[in-house]
């Protein structure tokens, strides 16, 4: 059944946007009309934030307010800091997300004051020290200083990690991957944001939701076992037997394919190119090597294309990054996608609430417990 037509609402037309279009002729992507590759070579990420949560894309001087007003919403509540401290340095860093989005709800819940756009803003700008606070208290037990001097998001994730400034390569490579994120259309965890929505809860829940759908494997989760695959074999030839036997044996490749595109995804070959910027800079000469067999064995055997979880894992290897936060990064970014959606569904609410057909058993008398 689940390979039948419109299993999984695969080809399903399931409502309107006006935020974004995916694989229009089986390729390309547009955030509210504009392409991915201008906005990845031309825009940042706190524009693109702009363009999806208000609509338009910002002037300087609404960008310049724009930046100013996120870096003033970046500090952490001292309840919340109090709850990151408790949660177990064993979890899951999108359990932390969630947890800490959740947590950041009941302090400072939507409502006189709190509108939407001000949860959005508040929870693009401290979603970076969420994770870093609850990671450096449980590794290196420190309390992170929270606020830097970095007016991007990107600069100001990687200095809270490192606990320096980031050069600009790593900076712009984590900038233009917030970018590319950002937004895609009727995904699974936007679709779920915008289900939550739709019966006309709170901001926090709807997101809340958001990153527990995001965080699986066949989602978000696909960056973090993406590296996990690339990073198990030692060169080429080995990645070449290793991923025929794990065809033979039918597993799933992580980081290729898509319900959606057919020919390619758009945002993989920009990513690519960082990644390979990247790898060049550290004078790696395995990891890429070993991305780029996989995928020219995925295309041969399996006529597949990597998607954008792909060589974001490489990317975000290079740049330092823990493989666990991989995901994270992808919530840091994805926020301002969420936001845009859940504004937009509940401009134009009406309950979302399918049908299902039923495959169970005829009706049939009830058996009384002593009976059975
Ligand atoms: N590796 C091996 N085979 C695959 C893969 C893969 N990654 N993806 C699809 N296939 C196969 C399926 O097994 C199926 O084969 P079959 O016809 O012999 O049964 C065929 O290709 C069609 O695939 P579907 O399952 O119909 O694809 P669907 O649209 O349901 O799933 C998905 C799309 C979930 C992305 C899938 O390709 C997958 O699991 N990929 C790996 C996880 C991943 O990379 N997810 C990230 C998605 S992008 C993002 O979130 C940014």
């Amino acid at each position: 059944m689940a390979t039948e037509p419109g299993a999984g609402l695969a080809g399903i037309i399931a409502g309107h946007t006006a935020i974004a279009t995916v694989g229009k002729e089986g390729k390309g992507l547009t955030y509210r009309g504009y392409s991915i590759h201008d906005l990845a070579e031309h825009s940042t990420f706190e524009e693109v934030a702009y363009l999806l949560i208000y609509g338009h894309l910002p002037k300087q001087v609404e960008l310049d307010e724009y930046k100013v007003k996120l870096r003033g919403m970046r500090g952490l509540p001292a309840p919340l800091k109090t709850v990151l401290e408790l949660i177990p340095r064993s979890t899951h860093p999108m359990d932390v997300m969630r947890t800490g989005c959740s947590m950041l709800g009941t302090l400072e819940p939507e409502g006189p004051g709190h509108d939407q756009v001000a949860v959005a803003n508040r929870l693009t700008a401290c979603f970076s020290a969420m994770l870093l606070y609850w990671h450096h208290f449980h590794t290196d037990g420190h309390r992170l200083d929270t606020e830097t001097d970095d007016d991007s998001t990107a600069g100001h994730f990687l200095h809270l990690l490192h606990g320096k400034k980031p050069d600009e390569l790593h900076r712009r490579a984590i900038d233009v991957s917030l970018i590319l994120y950002a937004e895609h259309e009727f995904n699974a965890s936007t679709f779920t944001a915008r289900t939550i929505v739709s019966t006309l809860p709170d901001f926090y829940s709807a997101v809340t939701g958001g990153i527990g759908a995001l965080r699986g494997p066949l989602h978000g989760g696909a960056n973090e076992a993406a590296m996990e695959l690339i990073e198990q074999f030692a060169n080429t030839d080995e990645a070449e037997k290793g991923l025929m036997d794990m065809l033979a044996a039918k597993k799933l490749i992580m980081g290729f394919g898509h319900r959606v595109y057919k020919i390619s995804d758009p945002r993989s070959d920009v990513i690519k190119a960082w990644s390979k910027n990247l790898s060049k800079a550290q004078d790696d000469r395995r990891l890429f090597p070993i991305s780029e067999r996989l995928e020219q064995v995925m295309r041969r055997e399996k006529k597949m294309f990597p998607n954008l979880d792909f060589y974001s894992a490489t990317a975000y290897h290079f740049c330092g990054i823990p493989t666990a936060m991989f995901t994270p990064l992808f919530v840091i970014s994805r926020i301002t996608g969420w936001a845009a959606h859940i504004i937009e569904q509940r401009a134009d609410n009406r309950l979302i609430r399918p049908n299902a057909e039923y495959v169970g058993p005829d009706p049939r008398p009830f058996v009384p417990i002593n009976k059975r």
